[in-house]
């Protein structure tokens, strides 16, 4: 089965301190709870100078059950083998670290931008791209390229969509919702793993939050798009909502059919917190 995505978009916040405590909450949660399973994948989205950071920390964590789980069977670590340790590691791993953003080439004189290729070297496996937050100053256009760097390295990216409360009243959003992927999804993309989130803009901060059949509408909509229009486009293939996402709402948004996770702002900055909304 799916496990469910989780994503925390931090957005400008947090420093090291914040982020290490952070880490210390998540998983002090997960140790009071006995033989905790994860039915879900959480992903970590810092400012870019917290991730290699929240890397070590989230491997730190691994390794550190890893230990106490082959020492209470008293298997020692260099006997596993390379498979094995590696089957171990993976099934342990709940934290996965991402970016908010990245530039469209690889390497080259621009200043102040980091490159898809460069985040996979700081541990990342997702990118958050054209947030709405983003999409102020970045055309579809720009959104596309980005698209196709990551679609050359080995890496998840997270594809923002969602309308404006003007397109809403307009009762337009579904054509605004399919002009955005249509103009930012090149057909013949390949991805392993590719993911959606639909974010409508005045849900975002706002402490409003859709229906659930409002929600639905519009993730039947990208799902039928994608299948039809895209095919092919990835192995793996998620919907996400996002937007006053919190522990209050989180249950019921992710027992609605078709959401395969949610994309977390305000709500994703104390590790406590967001772990309720991880295990809601
Ligand atoms: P919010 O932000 O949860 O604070 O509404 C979500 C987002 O912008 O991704």
């Amino acid at each position: 089965m799916k496990k469910k995505l989780i994503v925390a978009n931090w957005k400008m916040n947090s420093g090291f301190e914040e982020s290490d405590a952070w880490v210390a909450d998540f998983t002090a949660k997960i140790k009071a709870k006995k033989n905790f399973v994860a039915d879900f994948e959480a992903v970590i989205c810092p400012p870019y100078l917290l991730i290699d950071n929240m890397s070590a920390n989230a491997m730190d964590y691994v390794f550190e059950e890893l230990e106490t789980e082959l020492a209470k069977k008293g298997i020692s670590p260099d006997k596993l083998g390379e498979d094995k340790m590696s089957e171990m590691i993976l099934s342990k791993k709940i934290l996965s670290v991402g970016a908010q953003n990245c530039h469209h080439e690889e390497k080259g004189a621009f200043t102040g931008e980091v490159s898809a290729k460069m985040l996979i070297g700081a541990g990342c496996q997702y990118i958050i791209i054209g947030h709405s937050e983003r999409r102020v100053f970045e055309s579809d256009e720009l959104v596309k390229k980005k698209l196709v760097a990551i679609s050359k390295q080995n890496i998840t990216p997270i594809l923002c969509v969602g309308e404006s409360k003007e397109i809403r009243d307009k009762k337009t959003y579904l054509e605004f919702i399919k002009s955005q992927l249509v103009n930012s999804i090149d057909k013949g993309l390949k991805f392993k793993k590719f993911v959606i989130a639909y974010e409508p803009i005045w849900s975002i901060g706002t402490g409003l939050v859709p229906s659930s059949e409002q929600i639905s509408e519009v993730i039947d909509f990208i799902n039928e798009f994608c299948k039809k229009e895209l095919k092919g486009l990835a192995e793996e293939f998620y919907v996400l909502y996002g937007g006053s996402v919190s522990k209050k709402n989180s249950a019921e948004i992710l027992s609605i059919k078709n959401v395969d996770g949610v994309l977390v702002g305000g709500a994703s900055l104390k590790g406590e917190e967001f772990f309720e909304i991880c295990i809601s």
